[in-house]
């Protein structure tokens, strides 16, 4: 891992919470991410099971953690097996947490090596009555590929009939909704990594870059920072890409006159920053392009004040709907009268502004959390407000991180340029 170690008490303080939440007698198992195939022998790099990471903050492939917080014998109730190391490993793959090195950064006594497994979790199991197994929940997810845990429920649930299974992801859902101080300032090493990066591309962007050398230039901000890299596919995206919402190809030169929109965040830890920024190329706005910046701004900064304790995904967007509407009938896209009397289930505001505004955000970059559940201090959602016209190659969108608190947003990305006057200024002293 690049990043520094992380203080352990994040972990313990999880595992604490999280038991508070299990019936009596129950097993909790979860399992590390496979390490995904490409094709041949190749292999993707390692991502850490969310969940897994958020419990014990081990980082690192074929890990299981089992715990059992009422488990007769105290020594057995947070237990870590982990890959065992070997000369060979050693060699070709280099080092694998020692045990005592487990314990430093999990705070968990009991370590064994993964050939323990089988027998230890029989003799925990003949104790439980409730077993808790992981499954990705998340709304949007298209679930294809067999996960380690997955492929776990099926052989438990084989060996193990008679027990009763339950679902561990809206326990975990609705605990990582919320994010503690120590959780707050890993994303704010984030946030940080990327404003330095924005920063960096502000004095490189000049008409006739090109859209990966744009990509370049924060891959290596972020990594010289001990980021493991961008924390999703970056968007790099000139002129009318950026009306491709989901823009990859960033393989275009960027012109004289056009604006360039960069949906990029950095990994810092395994948690996430997701920012977006829209940059003249040469350095000055025109006067239309101002127009629309300042009223995707004006959305984002109204956002800010409607994030607070109390209010709910779906009244919140649909009261950014309205502010989108008069802003696009200000700039002369919908007419006042259609928007009068359109349809309620198809506003015409989505024509311009076809995506939601706000998503939770954590060691996911859409993190997991329920839709209905109000806001409540500790969240951490994105801000990110756009308007694009096809018709005038031209696409906006501003995209910050916050944090709810009692009274107000705290604004992770506080430092970061977003004024139009800024973003000039910067841009005009680039050499
Ligand atoms: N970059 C992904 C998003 O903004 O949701
Ligand atoms: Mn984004
Ligand atoms: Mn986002």
């Amino acid at each position: 891992m690049k990043y520094l170690p992380i203080e352990k008490e994040l972990f313990i303080k999880n595992r604490q919470n999280f038991a508070k939440h299990l019936k009596p007698k129950s097993i909790v198992v979860l399992n590390a991410n496979d390490i995904m195939p490409t094709n041949a022998d190749g292999t993707m790099g390692f991502k850490q099971n969310s969940d897994l990471f958020y419990l014990s903050g081990i980082d690192q492939e074929e890990t299981i953690l089992v715990l059992f917080p009422d488990f007769p014998d105290e020594e057995f109730r947070e237990i870590l097996f982990l890959r065992e190391t070997n000369p060979e490993i050693e060699i070709w793959e280099g080092h694998k947490y020692t045990k005592e090195e487990a314990t430093e950064a999990s705070g968990i006594q009991k370590i064994f090596w993964l050939s323990q497994f089988e027998k230890t979790f029989n003799t925990l199991m003949m104790e439980a009555e409730h077993v808790y197994l992981n499954t990705n929940e998340h709304i949007r997810a298209e679930v294809r590929v067999e996960s380690r845990d997955a492929r776990f429920i099926k052989t438990c649930q084989e060996r193990y009939p008679l027990h009763r299974y339950e679902r561990l992801a809206p326990i975990l859902y609705h605990l990582r909704a919320i994010k503690s101080e120590q959780e707050i300032a890993l994303m704010q090493k984030a946030c940080d990594i990327t404003e330095k990066a924005f920063r960096r591309v502000l004095q490189f962007v000049k008409p006739g870059v090109m859209e990966y050398e744009v990509e370049a230039e924060y891959i290596h901000e972020f990594v010289r920072n001990r980021s493991r890299g961008f924390a999703y596919e970056p968007i790099i995206a000139s002129g009318k890409n950026a009306c491709v919402l989901h823009y990859l190809a960033n393989n275009k030169e960027c012109r004289n006159g056009e604006l360039l929109l960069m949906d990029v965040g950095a990994e810092y830890a395994n948690y996430n920053a997701d920012m977006t920024r829209t940059i003249p190329v040469n350095g000055k706005f025109t006067e239309r392009q101002k127009q629309v910046y300042n009223a995707v701004l004006r959305v984002k900064k109204e956002a800010y004040t409607m994030l607070r304790p109390g209010n709910v995904i779906k009244e919140y967007h649909k009261e950014i709907g309205k502010l989108m509407e008069s802003e696009l009938i200000g700039l002369g896209l919908l007419d006042k009268i259609d928007v009068k009397n359109q349809d309620p289930q198809h506003p015409l505001y989505r024509k311009y502004f076809m995506h939601g505004t706000s998503h939770h955000l954590g060691i996911d970059v859409h993190d997991v959390g329920n839709v209905y559940r109000r806001f409540e201090q500790g969240m951490v959602f994105t801000v990110e407000p756009g308007i694009y016209i096809r018709e005038e190659n031209l696409g906006i969108r501003l995209e910050n991180n916050i944090v709810i608190q009692e009274n107000g947003i705290f604004d992770l990305m506080r430092h970061i340029p977003v004024e139009v006057e800024e973003i000039e200024t910067l841009m005009h002293t680039r050499g």
